[in-house]
């Protein structure tokens, strides 16, 4: 884990769930002079976090800034190697362009770019990406699975089922969907999307690139006007702020997981969870390709991640890229 000696002894508070630490188990622990850790104290409180001194007991965490820090994300970090690398922004382009340099430049498997704003945050198909400050989750995750360039769409699919499942798992009054290839719905309403990039060779793919945008602490004047009637965030349904650090390090740890049950056993059971948690499968859809428009039954997804549909002739057409509308 890359954190700083100043992150280590945040961690150190968050980890602590609010009990008071003794200055010199923290200089014990850590290796440095008590004087040191009063200086780095300092510095996270002009950062807005708020320490109280307990008599005979040390130092007590009593407020932290919302932030997805790396300190504050890998406290609550249950994986192996993802996540261990963590570079946090305030403010940056896109965390997707970030990446880009970062994995030429050989970042390891799982190392996680994320800001708390995007001010050119890049969506599908060339679009924007709102990425309002502080509000949501934009982060790339870089990974390095051993496959080949034609199985790089399979593992967008891995990304949508990591971040639907972390959804479930963490937040009960809703149910999130996946619309293909990779939105995640909310009572019909995006909440969030995903963009895969490959660098690769012909033969061989030396990584991938995912980025993941989810609104999480929203409310509906947060979004852009003309986003307002399809966009939702996880706090505007679930009633209540989440924490995003908390999230993020759930993602992290399937997105592990489940690339690694992808490369070892294929991708058959990653297909199933896919279209055990979508939201398209078995609807009637409007599909506009940049050629033509498409009605039918959406029935499911190839090997490649392709979905099918039932035309009303009977015949069934691939797409391979598309927006999805589902019809009533
Ligand atoms: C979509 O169009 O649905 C995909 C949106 C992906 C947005 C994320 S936010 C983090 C990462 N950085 C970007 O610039 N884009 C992706």
């Amino acid at each position: 884990m890359n954190l700083s000696m100043k992150d280590k002894i945040l961690q150190h508070f968050l980890q602590s769930k609010g009990e008071p630490i003794s200055g010199q188990q923290l200089a014990d622990e850590l290796g440095i002079s008590r004087t040191a850790i009063w200086k780095h104290l300092q510095t996270l409180q002009e950062e807005g976090y708020k320490f109280i001194t307990i008599k005979k007991k040390g130092y007590q965490l009593v407020a932290a800034p919302d932030r997805v820090d790396a300190a504050k994300i890998s406290s609550f970090l249950k994986t192996k190697r993802f996540g261990y690398s963590i570079h946090y922004f305030e403010e940056i382009d896109s965390t997707q362009s970030y990446a880009q340099k970062l994995a030429r430049q050989g970042a390891e498997d799982g190392t996680v770019i994320i800001a708390e704003e995007q001010t050119g945050g890049k969506g599908r198909m060339q679009r924007i990406w709102h990425s309002a400050k502080g509000k949501g989750i934009w982060m790339t995750v870089i990974i390095r699975p051993n496959i080949l360039p034609h199985q790089a769409p399979q593992l967008t699919l891995v990304a949508a089922v990591s971040v639907v499942m972390a959804m479930k798992s963490l937040y009960q009054n809703f149910t999130p969907e996946i619309k293909w290839p990779n939105d995640i719905l909310i009572n019909g309403k995006k909440c969030a999307g995903i963009l895969t990039e490959m660098l690769a060779e012909m033969d061989r793919v030396d990584g991938l690139l995912i980025g993941i945008g989810i609104n999480t602490n929203h409310e509906l004047d947060d979004f852009p006007e003309d986003i307002q009637s399809i966009a939702t965030s996880i706090a505007i349904e679930e009633k209540k702020k989440v924490d995003r650090a908390e999230l993020v390090a759930e993602i992290l740890k399937n997105l592990e997981h489940f690339t690694d049950e992808y490369v070892e056993n294929g991708f058959t059971s990653i297909k199933t969870l896919w279209e055990e948690h979508s939201g398209t499968i078995g609807k009637r859809i409007k599909a506009s390709t940049i050629r033509e428009t498409i009605e039918g039954q959406a029935i499911g997804i190839t090997d490649e991640g392709v979905l099918e549909i039932l035309l009303d002739d009977g015949q069934v057409k691939k797409v391979y890229s598309a927006d999805i509308e589902i019809q009533n």
